[in-house]
């Protein structure tokens, strides 16, 4: 999401008041204003910490109709005039699909010991149920022997919001029965890398992926319903709990978690309503899907008792979406400020929310705010009884290009600060008490941005999407510094 769309979603909500209603309110930043200063020089991380990348399926590989593939709800909507900026469509995007042994290779030459990708349900299970695509299912499997050839960890996502469009014209992720079939694809995964890969994450992003898919409408498959947002999430949750299982059975000892996007959230003013507002904020933005997997019920995300019937909830659902997650992924943009909205704001979570911004820009508009990852991982860390939590995202977007003069070169140092003082905070959390284990940055590549299409570039490595021609940029030679000393004065 851009700063326009994510200002619109916020705006729409708060009736359009809330950036001058509540500035006055904003937490002060500890040195004034401004970012808080970081320590880069003190900076330490535990012996065997796994430095990575990150990227998913229709991001980066292109070959969007290839060896058996079907299409995905992303393949349909990115083709949907109007969807998507520029029109830009996910069909070739970095081409990996066919260039992986380059990005592999660049990944080795940075010192990478994780690799976090996705498969796309697409390639391996065409109609979203039935037989198997062999060709789909052997090209995953060459991109992990790849990965340990070059000694990297492969970090396999299952689901990284490429569904396929079959399962959409069937219902889609609001049609319970969905979580069945998830459990049967993500066995299909387990079954044919599961010798190989050991570290799972089921889902990425499932708040965002409901939420922005039926909810809002910006992401595919573009429905606008909040009630429909609600009924995916179940499924979701009850797929999360059935896959849990059905992984463990095949793969005992894989260790399966998932990626959850989250935002450290502050109340708008000292009022209770706020206070109040800003815990459901929690519960339905970050934990609705983690707290579930620990408790086997639903958060206090609501006004009032959870709308159950909506939901679409049924009696012994809690014991199927419980699921004693072994780790847990943290993808860490941003954070927010959030004020309670009577009866405004979303239907039975009745808040507004907002993007501060006392920290700089990147080009989407994104705040930069380093202390947020500290403050979402400790929480977490405290929350959850100090899980093994692995950063499975965190990263910007600016727009710097090779040099004229010099192509081999992209100075890019905004990028660079910014992951230097975020893993500086980072590096602060594990010092206070907070298990972690990795790090992965997005992206390895530029690559496609859902529907800001290639307009905002997040990789260590520029991609010129013309000729596919890769060019590490500074921050990539930094962090390369960084992964092999994991010092952050390099
Ligand atoms: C989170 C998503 O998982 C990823 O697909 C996306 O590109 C980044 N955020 C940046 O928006």
């Amino acid at each position: 999401m851009n700063r326009r769309t994510f200002m619109n979603y916020s705006a729409a909500l708060a009736g359009g008041a809330a950036f001058s209603r509540f500035a006055h309110a904003l937490p002060l930043a500890s040195s004034g204003a401004g970012m808080p200063p970081v320590d880069v020089a003190g900076a330490r991380f535990p012996d065997g910490f796994l430095w990575g990348t990150a990227t998913a399926s229709y991001q980066v590989e292109g070959a969007w109709k290839e060896d058996g593939k079907s299409l995905s709800i992303w393949d349909t909507f990115a083709h949907t005039q109007g969807k998507v900026k520029g029109g830009d469509t996910g069909d070739v995007a970095c081409d990996s699909y066919h260039r992986y042994k380059e990005d592999v290779a660049i990944m080795k030459q940075l010192h990478m010991k994780s690799a976090r990708f996705s498969v796309a349900w697409t390639r391996v299970q065409p109609n979203g149920f039935g037989p198997v695509n062999q060709k789909g299912i052997d090209y995953y499997s060459r991109y992990v022997d790849e990965l340990l050839a070059a000694g990297i960890r492969p970090m396999c996502t299952v689901f990284h919001w490429d569904l396929p469009q079959a399962l959409e014209d069937q219902g889609g992720w609001p049609k319970r029965d969905l979580y069945k079939r998830f459990a049967d694809y993500a066995s299909i995964v387990t079954k044919a890398l599961g010798d190989r890969v050991s570290t799972w994450a089921i889902f990425n992003e499932p708040w965002v992926f409901t939420y922005l898919g039926y909810g809002s409408g910006i992401h595919a498959p573009g429905r606008r319903n909040f009630d429909d947002f609600l009924r995916a999430a179940h499924t979701v949750n009850l797929a999360q709990g059935e896959a849990f299982r059905a992984m463990k059975a095949i793969a005992p000892k894989a260790q399966i978690g998932s990626a959850f996007s989250m935002a450290p959230v502050a109340p708008a003013t000292q009022s209770e309503a706020d206070h109040a507002a800003a815990e459901r904020f929690h519960a339905i933005n970050n934990v609705y899907f983690l707290y579930t997997a620990k408790h086997g019920k639903y958060p206090d995300a609501f006004v009032g008792e959870a709308p159950y019937k909506v939901m679409g909830f049924e009696e012994g659902d809690g014991k199927i979406m419980q699921a004693p997650l072994d780790w847990v992924g943290i993808n860490y943009y941003n954070r927010r400020i959030v004020a309670d909205a009577g009866q405004g704001g979303n239907p039975y979570t009745h808040y507004t929310e907002w993007m501060p911004a006392e920290g700089p820009v990147t080009y989407n508009g994104w705040e930069v705010w380093p202390r947020g990852i500290y403050d979402i991982v400790s929480r977490i860390s405290k929350e959850y009884d100090r899980p093994i939590i692995e950063i499975t995202e965190n990263g910007c977007a600016y727009s710097d290009a090779p040099l004229n003069e010099n192509p081999a070169k992209v100075p890019d140092e905004r990028r660079l600060a910014f992951y230097r003082d975020h893993l500086a905070e980072l590096a602060r959390a594990i010092k206070d008490g907070a298990d972690v284990r990795g790090y992965h940055a997005w992206s390895l590549l530029d690559n496609y941005e859902w529907a800001e299409g290639y307009s905002q570039r997040f990789g260590l490595v520029y991609v010129d999407f013309r000729d596919q021609r890769r060019t590490i940029k500074d921050s990539g030679h930094w962090y390369g510094r960084v992964a092999s000393t994991s010092r952050l004065d390099v």
